[in-house]
């Protein structure tokens, strides 16, 4: 796919124009389409991203619902963002409506097409996604907790004084307040992240906390998060159209827990090609089915 690729881009707040902003800059697709609710604020984020087309050559412009939805990558940030203070899945009632008529107004859907959910809660906007897309369950996917895989990773780097591409560690679970560390299989170079002696003192609990807090620190300082979940997005919309098969910590179906969570997965052009299922100690699996529970009653109530 690559250059002649088209992106549609749903919800043209902050998210949405970052994500734009950071997939023009890494110039991998040949056009993107905006839309929203509001065509004003289309018409201005096109304006300034079409700005940057001196030196990408991903053009920008705003498009209607049906257009998007013959996208190959449709990126979905529509929806009520948090407040100060609420949590990820209070969100649910309110983006819960804006996903059913984004998804509807977008029918008929590409049936080669990948979604990639962003707004949140994004494990359970996954999980309806899925059944409301009307394509196949792989090829629609959350931006999961690629987010806090990310924090945790950088955290980690400035305590290991190590490159973040150079540890592999996994926040998994919810993209919320359940989400837990994988800490028995994070690693450096195969050595355990755990036997580090720069890490032997680290407040394991600590970081955890660290990381789930984050965004609720960002909001309470700026009102919203969007360059890390912008530039992470687009580098998943870049893995899906260059077919890199990068494993990701994203929302995806995993069939022994019957729900959607984040789960590392191998992301390509047909969109989620493997889930791999890491070693967990008891204690880790618990909290996986922990989260995997409170995940399955909230979806319970939007079938
Ligand atoms: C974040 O974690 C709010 O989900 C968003 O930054």
């Amino acid at each position: 796919m690559g250059k002649n690729s088209k992106v549609a881009i749903v919800g043209a707040g902050s998210v949405g124009a970052t994500i734009a902003y950071a997939i023009m800059l890494r110039d991998v697709a040949s056009e993107i389409m905006m839309v929203d609710v509001a065509p004003e604020v289309v018409r201005g984020q096109v304006l300034d991203l079409s700005d940057a087309n001196m030196i990408t050559s991903t053009k920008i412009r705003g498009a209607t619902s049906k257009e998007a939805g013959q996208a190959d990558v449709i990126v979905i940030t529509a929806g009520a963002k948090q407040r100060e203070g609420e949590t990820r899945t209070q969100l649910i009632d309110r983006n819960y409506k804006v996903l059913h008529s984004v998804i509807g107004g977008m029918q008929p859907i590409n049936q080669e097409a990948i979604i990639l959910i962003v707004s949140n809660p994004v494990d359970v906007l996954t999980h309806i996604a899925q059944q409301l897309a009307g394509i196949p369950k792989n090829q629609v996917v959350g931006s999961g907790t690629f987010l806090d895989t990310s924090r945790l990773r950088v955290l980690l780097a400035q305590k290991l004084q190590v490159s973040a591409s150079s540890i592999h560690a996994f926040v998994l679970g919810e993209h919320g307040d359940s989400q837990f560390v994988a800490w028995s299989s994070a690693s450096v170079a195969g050595k355990p992240l755990l036997s580090f002696p720069e890490f032997k003192d680290a407040d394991k609990n600590a970081i955890e906390k660290e990381i789930a807090n984050k965004a609720y620190e960002i909001i309470k300082m700026k009102g919203a998060t969007y360059y890390g979940i912008g530039a992470l997005a687009a580098s998943l919309v870049d893995c899906i159209l260059l077919d890199k098969r990068e494993v990701r910590p994203l929302s995806v179906y995993v069939e022994s827990l019957g729900t959607v969570l984040s789960a590392p997965a191998k992301l390509g052009y047909d969109g989620i090609e493997r889930v791999i299922d890491i070693p967990l100690d008891k204690e880790e699996r618990t909290r996986l089915e922990d989260s995997a529970a409170s995940l399955k009653e909230i979806c319970a109530k939007y079938q």
